[in-house]
């Protein structure tokens, strides 16, 4: 069993990304940890509750993170004018409310204490602005040591979502992102837009997941029904009525890592461009003086992603 924390925004690509760590054979779900992103992080807390409950989970501890951005006091400007985010993920998700409670300790401060006290490897999944890891890392730099790896949902080579140059996830908290990536971890792997837009999940995928006749089938099913509803609407994908779901991705990277293809490069953060803040930097022709290496993922197997959702949601009865 390989085990992993998730730092989340539920979010419905997030609860995607839960349900599919809480309910595969070969991973266990140490905690969830949340924070400020898609929308502000009591409601991101709230939907993972809601998620865990939904598919009979709310065992798996909850722990609520920062509110604010690592050194912003709010998201960076201008935004565009048509975001996606609160219209693709809204305040609520569309599930019962959460009858679970989170846990009474801080995400940051239970990222540090539980490195600090396991003897296996946690891989580390942050699948949000880096808010929480950030400031992990400043009141604790020895955990740049206990994590084995990070695999980071985030950023984009080809083209952003939030702006031209940049991805939500960084752009949301650019500052928390550099501290992340110039920290020194063993082993990044990071999983852009270029990827997660090569998996697109159809209607088609969703009446399979909904067919499937289980809590998990059905709640990614409708999450994923609204995703590819809004982007029909404002940003359409290159496979009609279709949808990434971004954070998943990372997760079914843990079980099949033959979902993505990466390539290892350099990996910088742009903090200040007025055009370019919160852009992943990728050295793909090592232009730069930066010797350290991320994977990083530029295409993805959408059958093989979808499959192994509906193998892992079909195994729960409703
Ligand atoms: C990322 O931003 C968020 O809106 C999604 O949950 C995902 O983590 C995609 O850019
Ligand atoms: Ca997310």
């Amino acid at each position: 069993m390989k085990k992993l924390i998730l730092d989340v925004d539920t979010g419905t690509d997030d609860a995607v990304a839960v349900m599919l760590a809480a309910l595969h054979d070969d991973l266990e779900l140490v905690g969830v940890t949340t924070v400020n992103g898609n929308a502000e992080v009591h409601y991101c807390t709230e939907n993972t509750l809601r998620v865990l409950d939904v598919i009979g989970r709310s065992e798996i501890p909850v722990f609520e993170g920062l509110a604010k951005p690592f050194a912003r006091p709010d998201f960076p400007t201008p935004r565009r004018k048509d975001d996606l985010t609160d219209k693709i993920h809204g305040k609520y998700l569309d599930l019962p409310p959460a009858t679970s409670r989170k846990q009474e300790t801080g995400a940051v401060e239970y990222l540090i204490e539980t490195y600090r006290a396991t003897t296996d490897p946690i891989t580390l999944v942050p699948v949000a602005p880096l808010t929480n890891i950030a400031a992990a890392l400043t009141l604790y730099p020895k955990l740049v040591d206990l994590v084995p790896e990070l695999v980071i949902m985030g950023g984009g080579h080809l083209h952003g979502n939030v702006t031209p140059s940049a991805e939500f996830n960084i752009w949301a908290d650019p500052e928390a992102a550099d501290v992340v990536f110039k920290a020194g971890f063993e082993k990044i792997t990071l999983v852009p837009l270029d990827a997660t837009h090569k998996a697109l999940v159809t209607r088609d995928d969703c009446a399979a997941l909904r067919a499937l006749g289980t809590p998990a089938g059905d709640a990614t099913a409708t999450v994923v029904e609204h995703r590819i509803g809004v982007h029909d609407k404002i940003q359409r994908m290159e496979i009609a009525h279709s949808a990434p779901v971004h954070d998943a991705l990372c997760v079914a990277y843990l079980v099949e890592p033959n979902v993505i293809t990466t390539q290892a490069h350099p990996v910088a953060i742009e903090t200040q461009g007025a055009l370019t803040v919160g852009r992943t930097v990728i050295d793909v022709r090592r232009r730069g003086t930066d010797t350290r290496l991320v994977d990083v993922a530029f295409d993805a197997d959408a059958r093989a992603f979808v499959d192994l959702m509906l193998n892992t949601f079909g195994k729960q009865r409703g």
